[in-house]
């Protein structure tokens, strides 16, 4: 699966967009490749609970990857049960090379004591 990803983005970055990027640049065939992959099918890129679930009921992925949610989120799974508001990320720490923006996000519990 990597390599097909990996392929896919090499050779067309610009025309389905990158990492992070919008996914309707242009018009590629998703449903497509996952019939053709057999094995687990795992898509990212700008999920929300509602649209993950959304996207695994119908079967266009056997699992949602989560990147800034979970970054900004140490409790994303916990939070993603309860129905809780999550943290919004703040983009000025991405790719910083320190901790901060890693590992200083609150729990839902310690934003509670806070409170
Ligand atoms: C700070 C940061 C670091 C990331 N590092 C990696 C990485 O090392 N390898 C990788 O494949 N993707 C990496 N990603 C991309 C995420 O895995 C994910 O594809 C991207 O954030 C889109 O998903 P999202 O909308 O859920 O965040 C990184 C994203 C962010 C914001």
């Amino acid at each position: 699966m990597i390599i097909v990803f990996k392929d896919l983005l090499n050779n067309h970055r610009k025309r389905i967009g990158a990492t992070g990027g919008p996914r309707d640049i242009a018009p590629f065939d998703y449903a497509s490749l996952r019939k053709r992959f057999s094995r687990a099918y795992m898509a990212n890129n700008g999920y929300d609970l509602a649209l993950a679930n959304k996207q695994l009921d119908a079967g266009a992925a056997d699992l949602i990857a989560f990147g800034k949610p979970f970054i900004s989120n140490p409790d994303l799974v916990e939070r993603l049960k309860q129905g809780a508001p999550l943290n919004e990320w703040d983009k000025n720490t991405f790719y910083g090379g320190g901790a901060k923006g890693y590992t200083d996000y609150p729990t839902l519990g310690a934003k509670q004591a806070a409170e």
